[in-house]
């Protein structure tokens, strides 16, 4: 069993709060997605499923729903998510749904071609830079011929009409970016997003299908309540390494967060985000 002292994350695993924070992610995320596999051309084929590093389980869960005659297998490893995410798919009976502890930043425990669909969503803190080749040659030795791989990670934090959301993001960014995460040459944007078809496309996958997913969480949009909350926490959570970076003082970065907060509570608050997802297929049948 692997144990959660080897994770990447940029965050605590096995923390109670990151764990809340997920569940309201996840929810916010597919909703502003579309479902779960919105962009893949067709769900017939998909028989055996695969999430790397599936957090709380919401999308295993969403797509075993939708698909009972589908296994879906969720990997992740932090043991919190894995017991929490277990638990749920017990109380909806889905037992066509199932987690269990792997850290993907290594080789996977699975044989070759034994997936139809590999899924990855918001790997952009967890999977160091250095990690993304030998991850990504893992999604395609488990896929099997004509499967399909599908990536999806957010652009940046977004842009708002409060200049305090907006700095906390920045310093966010930079600190994620600085220690090791992501491609961006200034820290400016997570650095992922802008590279998965050109990755996709240099591994041989055909048919590459790009699809942006907005998410507005002004103050009047339905994910506004959400994302108020996973600011709060992704902020507090980040605040140590921030302020150990040196990026800002410590009083500096509560004045500043509870001014993000205040102004996100403003009925003129206006906030958009972009996630991108890039599915790609295997070629062969
Ligand atoms: C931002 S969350 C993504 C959650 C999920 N994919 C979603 O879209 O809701 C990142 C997840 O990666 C997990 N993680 C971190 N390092 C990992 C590793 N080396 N191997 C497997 N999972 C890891 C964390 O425990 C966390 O649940």
């Amino acid at each position: 069993m692997e144990s959660s002292s080897s994770h990447t994350y940029v965050f605590n695993p096995e923390s109670p709060t990151e764990l809340a924070r997920l569940i309201n992610q996840d929810q916010m995320l597919t909703q502003s997605m579309g479902g779960p596999f919105s962009g893949l051309p067709d769900t017939f084929s998909l028989h055996n499923i695969l999430d790397l590093g599936c957090g709380s389980g919401g999308w295993v869960l969403d797509a075993a729903l939708a698909l009972p005659q589908a296994k879906v297998k969720g990997v992740d490893i932090s043991h919190i998510m894995v017991d929490y995410a277990n638990a749920r798919a017990q109380t909806q009976q889905l037992s066509n749904a199932s987690f269990s502890i792997m850290d993907i930043s290594g080789p996977l425990d699975f044989p070759d071609a034994g997936f139809d669909l590999v899924n990855a969503r918001a790997l952009f803190a967890v999977l160091k830079r250095e990690i993304w080749p030998s991850f990504l040659k893992e999604c395609w030795r488990m896929l099997r011929p004509g499967g399909f791989l599908r990536l999806t990670e957010p652009l940046d934090v977004g842009h708002t009409s409060s200049a305090a959301v907006n700095r906390l993001g920045a310093l966010c960014t930079q600190a994620i970016s600085q220690n090791g995460y992501g491609f961006a040459p200034d820290g400016t944007f997570f650095g992922v997003a802008h590279l998965m078809a050109h990755w996709l496309q240099e591994q041989g996958y055909q048919h590459i299908h790009k699809q942006a997913h907005p998410l507005d969480f002004s103050a009047h949009a339905d994910p506004w309540a959400n994302q108020y909350h996973n600011i709060e926490v992704l902020y507090y959570q980040l605040k140590p390494l921030i302020v150990k970076m040196g990026l800002i003082a410590d009083f500096a970065f509560d004045r500043l967060q509870q001014q993000a907060l205040a102004d996100m509570q403003r009925e003129d608050f206006f906030a958009l985000s972009f996630s991108l997802t890039v599915i790609g297929q295997k070629q062969g049948r």
